[in-house]
């Protein structure tokens, strides 16, 4: 029964190839500038968790790359072998360790090569990582890397090295992420750091730490210079993007800069948002993740306004049932996050919404879990990450709530939110059939060569029949046909 279910749940999750922690750690190539002389080394880096950590891959590789490293997509040949790891639960975790003893055979082949564990479980970890697993030699926490290469330097004496401060300015903002991994079409835009939420089942505000916006100036030049490379639609990144909140002014903090208004100068979520829109009417802009705590109407009337921004909102809503929101400390109740889908409906109608759901989280009784299935019926969401609760060390949860929801049934529980996702997802892409729908091409569908695959403005991934089209082009595309996790059709 148990290997089953977790067949099930991987099956689930490839087919949306959507779940943080089961993307593959994928590896990046970039060139170093012409400018920058070679220092003789390369480094190879590997990436796992959200896509805040791939960002901030580029990061780092862009850091590095300016202090003279060539980068390898092979480990085998690199000086120093980078892994970027999650912390959000215990199987995130354990896909790292299990990493690091494929590298500690490289270690044992190539004596000088270097081993350094970057991002969240790094941040968690911090020393203790050392002791742990004896192969590492560098700990640097996601506000270190641009110290990286001080650090490697001092690894390469044979101390370990270790950068685990948190920041509260770090932005990275007038680093120019390398993107040679991608598509060329659709690129991810870091626009806030850190996590000021605390709920309270959560490791990232431990990890990543206190809340801070990137200066808006950056973000528009950074999205600009990737419309004019060719790319054509950014998602606007962060832990909590909806709570984005910048001004010059560095007086204004907390309730301060929160009160503050446009006309002082601050720019919140919404400015923002039509900041990136009005670049160019052929520049998609998409963003992730927003709290319901922050979707306001502001928001939402700006997402109506712009057709260049995608209607599509990722609301997680974690449980449908009262008392489990306050024991997470998501500071919203069950019909208050109604009255936001409520108003999502109303003013943004064509939007398609997701979620993330946690089973099992401490004390949830029978009767709570169904108040889930039953917010999720009321809903009806377009797709869904879903969990089983994983007790993280230092978290709120973990001091304060006994972790006593019977594995068993957790999972059985998990198993019933997916069957019914799957089942609404179904629902949701058959209403779809017979629509036709504007979908930028991204590339080539994994199973066909002769066909393209794309997104909808609702973030449905449509797969077609290629013609004389191309990636970057947008298509009008009449869905014919689908499955619970794509759209087929025909370009019209
Ligand atoms: N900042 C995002 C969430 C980031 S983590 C937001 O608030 O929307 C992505 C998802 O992982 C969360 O929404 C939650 O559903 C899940 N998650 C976080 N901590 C978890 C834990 N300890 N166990 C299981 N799932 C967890
Ligand atoms: Fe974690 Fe909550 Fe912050 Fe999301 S909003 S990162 S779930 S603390
Ligand atoms: Fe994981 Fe850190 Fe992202 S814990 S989900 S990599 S912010």
């Amino acid at each position: 029964m148990e290997t089953k279910l977790y067949q099930y749940e991987t099956a689930f999750e490839l087919s949306t190839k959507r779940i943080e922690e089961e993307r593959l750690g994928e590896t990046l190539a970039v060139q170093r500038p012409a400018h920058v002389r070679a220092n003789g080394k390369r480094f190879y880096i590997e990436s796992y968790g959200c896509q805040m950590n791939f960002a901030d891959s580029e990061v780092v590789a862009s850091i590095l790359a300016n202090a003279g490293y060539d980068s390898t997509t092979d480990y085998l040949q690199a000086d120093v072998i980078l892994i970027n790891t999650c912390a959000i639960r215990e199987h995130a975790e354990q896909r790292v360790r299990n990493r690091l003893q494929t590298f500690n055979a490289v270690k044992k082949r190539n004596k000088g090569a270097l081993v350094g564990v970057l991002g969240c479980m790094a941040e968690r970890l911090k020393e203790k990582f050392l002791e742990e697993e004896k192969i590492v030699d560098i700990v640097a926490g996601p506000d270190a890397y641009r110290s990286l290469p001080a650090l490697i330097e001092e690894a390469e004496t044979g101390q370990k090295a270790v950068n685990v401060l948190l920041s509260r300015e770090e932005t990275y903002a007038e680093i120019n992420p390398v993107r040679l991994n991608s598509n060329g079409v659709t690129a991810f835009i870091s626009i806030m750091r850190g996590c000021d939420n605390m709920c309270s089942f959560c490791v990232v505000p431990l990890t990543r730490g206190r809340e801070r916006s990137r200066d808006y100036r950056t973000i528009v030049a950074e999205a600009r210079d990737l419309y004019a490379q060719g790319y054509r639609e950014v998602t606007l990144l962060g832990q909590n993007v909806d709570s984005y909140r910048y001004s010059d002014d560095k007086t204004l903090v907390g309730k301060k800069l929160v009160d503050a208004k446009y006309s002082d100068g601050v720019v919140n979520f919404a400015r923002l948002l039509e900041m990136v829109a009005n670049i160019a009417p052929d520049l998609r802009v998409r963003f992730s993740t927003s709290h319901p705590k922050d979707m306001t109407d502001d928001v939402l009337h700006v997402m109506a306004q712009y057709d260049n921004i995608c209607k599509y909102i990722h609301l997680p809503v974690q449980s449908g049932n009262s008392r489990i929101l306050g024991l997470m400390n998501r500071t919203y109740d069950r019909e208050w996050y109604l009255e936001r889908i409520r108003a999502i409906r109303r003013i943004v109608p064509e939007a398609a919404i997701s979620t993330d759901i946690i089973a099992g989280f401490c004390t949830e009784t029978e009767e709570e879990h169904r108040d889930t299935l039953r917010l999720m019926e009321e809903v009806r969401y377009s797709m869904a990450y879903m969990f089983i609760y994983s007790e993280r060390p230092g978290t709120p949860a973990a001091k304060r709530y006994r972790d006593d929801v019977p594995e068993e049934v957790k999972k059985r529980r998990l198993h019933e939110i997916i069957e019914l996702q799957l089942k609404h997802s179904l629902e949701s892409n058959r209403a779809d059939v017979g629509k036709t729908f504007e979908v930028l091409i991204e590339g080539t569908s994994a199973r066909s060569a002769h066909h393209w695959y794309g997104r909808n403005s609702q973030n449905k991934v449509v797969v077609f029949p290629k013609g004389d089209y191309c990636p970057g082009q947008y298509a009008n595309v009449k869905i014919t046909d689908c499955t619970s996790a794509t759209l087929l059709g025909e370009v019209v």
